[in-house]
């Protein structure tokens, strides 16, 4: 298994172009179930997670060829409904295929998914919501086994408990062919979402309610061919943002936006970060280093809140700010398995239930540490870029599932990291 040493206290210098989301590009993919024609996807990251995908996609029939940094998924040839246990366990959004294999094929049989380790993550949210478009679904030996009824999926008046991203993801592709008008209430509204809407549209769906917490889809007979390209990845855009903070420097980042960093900026600001939107749309990010890190309160919440992807990285940065601050994940119960990891490194952090108390230390030390989830294994690779000494992340798998080229964009900037095979 493959390690990643870090040597500390490098501050961080130059240009960092984002990639596509990959909370975008996943969805965007199994979207491409729901038409026999094909979807092109460019500013498509090039990550762990994709390959998965693509492979499940494979083993039903999809012919897949790949560019750089781009898919074409011809779906005219599906042969299979089957989402089998060996590829559903390495990421959770493969259950993104079981609404567009029920909407369009009638059936579907999707492993119960593994993912990241951050609690249980249940699907009951999808699976009620597609009962209630009339498909009857079974949970036996670890599959969800479902059938549309013989004449498709019907819309339904879906009122969701608490806002899911992936429900709301599962649930809008289904709608786009079901017979009738369905509506999504309590829809969670993240900049991913819209993307998927907005390419739906593209291929013909009839959506109303982007971005908003109420979405209503007229369905449709068929979905054609488009070429879409993937949004930029906001969690990439910040977490980098995030090691600018801590490292000091300055970083210019290409190819990203910062409206739907809404929650971040004003956190960074307010610890003492500039972040300017340059005239041709770039955007500087600089930290001084002589000025003083503030500690800054945090609360995880659905999009535009501050998001859970970017709560192990902000309590990295705590790890070492001026002062005492509060993090809170709402969003998930089992968060926080970055904090045994970063107190190996020095961390003063005590954990009461849902809540971190994070108190600054004067500095971070180098140590061997495990990565745990996605998220969890970068906060470590940002905590050993300022940490005195020498840093060793074990198990960087996770890492390869949602950074793409992390050693080349932040080596590039002035840091000094090496992966050990
Ligand atoms: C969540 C995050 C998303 C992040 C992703 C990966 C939110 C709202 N969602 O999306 O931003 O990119 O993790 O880290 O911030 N739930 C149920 N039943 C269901 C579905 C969900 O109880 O059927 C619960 C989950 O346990 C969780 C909450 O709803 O507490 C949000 O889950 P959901 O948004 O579906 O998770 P992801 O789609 O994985």
């Amino acid at each position: 298994m493959d390690k990643l040493k870090i040597e500390g206290g490098y501050p961080l210098k130059g240009e960092i172009t984002i990639s596509g989301a990959k909370n975008s590009a996943l969805p965007l993919m199994a979207a491409s179930l729901l038409s026999s024609e094909i979807l092109n996807l460019d500013n498509l990251p090039d990550l762990m997670d994709i390959n998965s995908l693509s492979e499940l996609l494979e083993n039903m029939g999809s012919k897949i060829t790949k560019g750089q940094n781009s898919i074409s998924v011809d779906n005219s040839d599906i042969s299979s409904t089957l989402a089998p246990y060996d590829i559903v366990r390495k990421m959770r959004a493969s259950v993104l295929v079981l609404g567009p294999l029920l909407a369009k094929y009638g059936s579907a049989t999707v492993s119960l998914p593994g993912g990241c380790a951050i609690g249980t993550r249940p699907v009951d949210m999808h699976i009620n919501a597609l009962e209630e478009m009339g498909a009857s679904i079974e949970i036996k030996e670890g599959y969800i086994y479902a059938k549309a009824p013989k004449e498709g999926l019907r819309g339904a008046e879906i009122v969701f408990p608490q806002k899911s991203v992936g429900a709301t993801e599962n649930i809008l592709m289904a709608a786009t062919l079901a017979n009738g008008t369905t509506t999504i209430a309590n829809a969670a509204k993240e900049p991913e979402i819209e993307d998927l809407a907005k390419c739906l549209i593209q291929m013909g769906a009839k959506i109303e309610g982007i971005g908003t917490d109420l979405l209503t889809i007229t369905g449709v007979k068929n979905l054609k061919s488009t070429n879409y390209s993937v949004i930029a990845d906001r969690i990439e855009t910040g977490t980098y943002m995030i090691a600018v903070a801590m490292t000091g420097g300055e970083v210019i980042f290409k190819n990203t936006r910062l409206d739907f960093l809404s929650a971040l900026l004003p956190i960074l600001k307010m610890a003492g970060i500039d972040i300017v939107e340059l005239k041709n749309g770039d955007i500087k990010v600089t930290r001084n280093k002589n000025k003083p890190l503030n500690a800054v309160d945090i609360t995880t919440k659905p999009y535009p809140g501050f998001p859970t992807d970017l709560q192990a990285q902000i309590m990295a940065m705590l790890t070492i700010a001026d002062g005492a601050a509060v993090v809170d994940e709402t969003i998930f119960e089992n968060r926080f398995m970055h904090v045994p990891e970063l107190a190996r490194m020095g961390a003063d952090i005590t954990i009461k239930g849902s809540s971190a108390l994070v108190r600054g230390v004067k500095e971070l030390k180098g140590a061997e540490v495990m990565a745990t989830d996605l998220r969890a294994s970068v906060s470590l690779i940002l905590a050993g870029l300022v940490a005195n000494g020498t840093t060793i992340v074990n198990r960087i798998y996770h890492l390869d599932r949602g950074y793409e080229k992390l050693e080349e964009k932040l080596g590039a900037c002035g840091a000094k990291l090496t992966r050990i095979s």
